[in-house]
């Protein structure tokens, strides 16, 4: 079964008439965006904030109604994937480089809802490289600070070698930890430098994890 689309689904139960909902990005929140649709489509009244272009390109598709920061104060829930989820419900994203307008979102919803399949679920954060967003002015002088962190780093590069590009026309930066012992002590300093908008390490955010099993099981964490 797909564990993904298990996840995803299951966290549309959650979403009630009225609701302003954050659309995260990804191959799992994916399916929390079509059942969504298919809800509008039956009659129910949300409001939907996309976390990425690709994210509001599926949206339009599925005629969810969008509305920006500049119409709400808040949002009411935030349904979004992730790389790597820790026992203490800390992650890491950015693995389809939307980790900027995806913590944005996340931080500004009461409820922060992440869904994934089983093998996302990880003892100790760190395996999946760190995702980084990083402005193109002086970005060497940036990598280097980061490598003060004692990481390996990459800029994510498109199949023609070409640097990915983010929605906020930055670079992504993915670095190599062999471990990540304190994820809030990287998160606070990596953020200090200048030059990084934003990192893929989202603590103490998530409320709840929903996690889909091949077997068609599903977890709420
Ligand atoms: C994009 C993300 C995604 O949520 C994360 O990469 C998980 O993706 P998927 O559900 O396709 O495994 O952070 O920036």
């Amino acid at each position: 079964m797909n564990a993904k689309k298990i996840a995803g689904e299951k966290a549309t139960e959650l979403i009630t008439e009225g609701m302003v909902v954050g659309l995260g990005t990804g191959s799992t929140a994916f399916w929390a965006v079509e059942k969504l649709g298919e809800l509008v489509k039956n009659g129910l009244n949300i409001k939907g904030i996309p976390t990425s272009k690709s994210t509001e390109k599926l949206a339009i598709e599925m005629n969810i109604p969008l509305i920006s920061f500049s119409d709400v104060n808040h949002i009411d829930i935030t349904i979004d994937g992730a790389d790597e989820i820790s026992p203490t419900l800390d992650l890491i994203k950015g693995g389809g480089g939307a980790l900027l307008r995806e913590k944005i979102v996340a931080f500004a919803s009461k409820k922060f809802v992440v869904v994934a399949d089983e093998s996302k679920y990880v003892n100790e954060l760190g395996s999946f490289p760190l995702p980084v967003e990083i402005t193109p002015f002086g970005f060497e002088a940036t990598i280097r600070e980061i490598q003060k962190f004692k990481c390996q780093t990459k800029i994510r590069k498109l199949e023609k070698n070409e640097p990915f590009i983010t929605d906020n026309g930055n670079y992504i930066l993915d670095c190599y930890f062999e471990s990540i012992e304190d994820s809030s002590f990287l998160n606070t300093q990596l953020n200090l430098i200048p030059g990084v908008v934003e990192n893929g390490l989202f603590v103490n955010m998530a409320d709840q994890v929903i996690i889909g099993y091949n077997d068609g099981d599903v977890k709420v964490l």
